[in-house]
């Protein structure tokens, strides 16, 4: 198998590049604010359902079809699909892919500019954040002003290409094996921080309650999409490190060690934020902007907080920036394969349309608020679409391809039945079963919410 010679250095090496894709803003900034704008612990419930029953078959199908086809997902799909002599239509499933990435590139890298104007402010003008109204007002300020967007925006755009550009594998395992930990203990600190100086009872009671009054039927979509978008599921992210596995690496540990790292990090990311949040008695259901002002306040009264600060959201960008790689890479490396360019002229391509969708969501923050798309503005719509509509149909068609059209020996063998075995048809009865059948019922329940908003926004 020839693309594996250009292998991971060592299994650890892939577990700690795909938690590095799975962790990112994902976990950080965008559990808590749709956790908050779900009502807080039924939400969290039915969120780790979707990682366990939905998220882990379609990780271990996604590493699967990676490490067997080999190349970018579009052609690993087309491969694994041909050798075992199915329709050429399943590449569609690599090109959605490569659609999703783009869409979820686009807003990503704006989001990831706030995190690096935070990391700037925290280091020069730290003495703006003094209040929790300041600390508001300079979220607008920022979300006010377009071009100190576009200024971010393009920065991380283009340090996310530089490293595509390089060739993902070499840059990524030395810049995750350092920085992962340091960003754990980071927040491991946070969380600590937050128990003794926020109110940590109010925290544990808002995540870990069930409260279904509070639920509503549209937050299971939104609590499925989110297990999609924080482990990197459904579009190829985690099939594309996939394909520089060796043969002999056990995949279903892998998976589970990913989907647990990953589900930590969103849980402490709460249990951080949430305490502050109450401390001083802002709203959880904020949106966007939840993480940033939150914890932003909570800097401003902590001892050393212009450090902590500067820190916190120096490992935010840089988490945010071992995730984008990934978002980046399935289109880069079809584009690649596809015409026969180089590495570099495919990043400039795929990289400027993501950077130009990335405009429209620059401009629904601002001037351009009041343009909608059933009834969401560019930056809502472009995360809906990409979160719960693509990714999830994603990894319903993966699910099913992985768990009923590829020959079960031969899905058995490369899961390695052997060593694993009850696991093994465990996790193979929830591709087959749990997985497919979830991720249709909530897509139906989808389709009312789309009707839900067509009739109330008059479409
Ligand atoms: N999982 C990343 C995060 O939580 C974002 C991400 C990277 C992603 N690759 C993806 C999301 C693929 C969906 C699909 O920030």
């Amino acid at each position: 198998m020839t693309h594996n010679t250009l292998g991971w250095s060592s299994r650890w090496m892939f577990v700690l590049a795909a938690t590095g894709s799975a962790v990112g803003l994902g976990n950080i900034w965008r559990f808590p604010y749709v956790t908050g704008e779900n009502g807080g612990g039924a939400f969290v419930v039915v969120y780790l359902i979707c990682v366990l029953l939905v998220g882990l078959p379609v990780m271990i199908g996604e590493i699967l079809l990676g490490r067997w086809g080999g190349g970018s997902p579009v052609n690993a799909i087309k491969k694994v699909a041909s050798k075992e002599g199915l329709s050429k239509k399943w590449r569609f499933l690599g090109l959605m892919g490569v659609a999703a990435g783009f869409l979820i590139l686009s807003f990503y890298s704006v989001i990831a500019g706030w995190s690096l104007a935070y990391t700037k402010m925290f280091l020069v003008d730290y003495s703006n954040f003094e209040s929790v109204e300041k600390n508001q007002e300079i979220f607008s300020v920022l979300t006010e002003s377009a071009g100190l967007m576009l200024f971010w925006h393009t920065f991380f755009m283009l340090i996310t290409g530089i490293v595509v550009a390089k060739g993902i594998k070499d840059g990524l395992e030395n810049a995750v094996k350092y920085l992962m930990p340091i960003l754990f203990l980071m927040l491991a600190l946070l969380v600590l921080y937050a128990s003794v100086a926020g109110n940590f009872s109010s925290a544990i009671l808002y995540l870990f309650k069930p409260n279904f009054e509070a639920f509503e039927t549209k937050s299971l979509l939104a609590a499925l999409g989110q297990a999609f978008f924080s482990l990197s599921l459904g579009m190829g992210s985690i099939m594309a490190y996939g394909a520089y596995l060796s043969p002999k690496t056990p995949i279903l540990s892998n998976g589970l060690i990913i989907a647990l790292a990953d589900t930590v990090v969103a849980l402490m990311a709460g249990l951080a934020i949430f305490p502050i949040v109450f401390a001083h008695g802002m709203e959880p259901s904020q949106g966007p902007g939840l993480v940033f002002v939150s914890l932003a306040a909570g800097f401003s009264n902590m001892p050393f907080g212009q450090v902590f600060g500067f820190f916190f959201f120096l490992l935010l960008s840089i988490a945010a920036w071992t995730s984008s790689i990934s978002l980046l890479e399935p289109a880069v490396g079809w584009i690649k394969e596809r015409n026969k360019w180089s590495r570099p002229k495919s990043c400039i391509v795929a990289g400027g349309i993501a950077w130009i969708f990335g405009i429209g969501s620059i401009l629904s923050f601002n001037h351009g608020q009041d343009v909608k798309i059933l009834g969401l503005n560019f930056f809502e719509f472009c995360e809906f679409l990409s979160t719960s509509v693509m990714l999830p149909l994603g990894g319903l068609l993966i699910a099913i391809l992985v768990g009923w059209k590829l020959n079960k020996a031969r899905v058995f063998k490369q899961l390695d039945l052997s060593v694993e075995g009850k696991t093994t048809n465990l996790i193979f009865s929830s591709m087959r079963f749990l997985a497919p059948i979830g991720v249709f019922c909530i897509l139906l329940e989808s389709c009312g919410l789309l009707k839900y908003l067509t009739t109330k926004f008059g479409f």
